[in-house]
């Protein structure tokens, strides 16, 4: 896109006008660091909640805060000037009622600096969008495998496999766009359903695990870095090994300082040459 060259954000409605021939690419990012190397080369930041499980070792993402989504959104805005950046609203702070919902995506998109929110759901989740939208928040709905879902779906298992499931989920989506979503994200879905998804919408629907016919592809960043050593979902490519590196460096690094020869004087203040 244009955008590239004048490194100006790219806005919701870039993003909306995206559906099409070129993808859309969306990384996770969590901190400002990672967020200044990823921003020249994504069109979407995601700071998801999955932030729980990689950065803060949980089992799952239900026990992530609002608070904590805010303040690592805030990390990635300062690391980005090109990037779109959504926020990942956390379990249990809009699902109560509509009010609640528009009570904590003002807060988070005042507060944050993101540009739109990802809220998990399905067909319960229409009307709250449609209160959202018509609000000013930007919404894009996440579908399919919803890992805020993960005790009722006895693990994180793909899904669609049901007989009705590309119309129970195409059906979904079209509602979505009717009430203003402005991208559709669809998790974990047997490949025909999410390309029934991605061919039923005006707007781009992003896959992870879903479908090459998808506008858009997100992947979680560690997953891509090689940092979970002892496992990559099947969906997920790992295109170098940091972990490796990291372990290497840290090898090399205690290695010099046990045996003197780290720091030297040259890493030191006041030694004259
Ligand atoms: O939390 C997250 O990182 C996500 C992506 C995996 C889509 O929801």
């Amino acid at each position: 896109m244009s955008v590239h060259a004048s490194q100006k954000r790219i806005s919701i409605p870039d993003l909306r006008a995206m559906k099409g021939p070129g993808k859309i690419v969306m990384l996770t990012a969590y901190t400002k660091p990672m967020a200044q190397l990823l921003d020249p080369h994504c069109d979407v930041l995601l700071v998801g909640d999955s932030l729980g499980m990689v950065v803060y070792g949980l089992d799952n993402t239900l026990n992530v805060s609002l608070d904590t989504m805010i303040a690592h959104t805030q990390a990635v805005m300062r690391g980005s000037t090109h990037a779109c950046v959504l926020l990942d609203m956390p379990f249990g702070s809009y699902q109560a009622s509509q009010e609640q919902a528009y009570r904590s995506c003002a807060r988070a998109m005042a507060e944050s600096g993101a540009q739109g929110l990802k809220l998990e759901g399905g067909a319960e989740l229409v009307d709250t969008v449609e209160f959202l939208v018509a609000r000013g928040i930007p919404v894009m709905p996440h579908i399919g495998l919803m890992p805020q879902r993960v005790n009722e779906m006895g693990g994180f298992k793909a899904q669609g496999r049901e007989d009705d499931a590309a119309r129970k989920w195409t059906s979904i989506a079209k509602r979505f766009e009717d009430v203003g979503a402005f991208s559709v994200l669809i998790e974990g879905t047997i490949e025909p359903v999410a390309r029934a998804v991605a061919e039923s919408v005006s707007v781009p629907v992003i896959g992870i695990g879903a479908s090459p016919a998808c506008d858009g592809q997100v992947l979680v960043t560690e997953d891509i870095l090689g940092l979970f050593p002892d496992f990559t979902p099947k969906f997920a490519k790992r295109y170098v090994e940091v972990g490796e590196m990291v372990s290497q460096a840290a090898a090399a690094y205690a290695s010099e300082v046990r045996a003197g020869k780290f720091p030297s004087l040259e890493h030191c203040f006041g030694v004259k040459k």
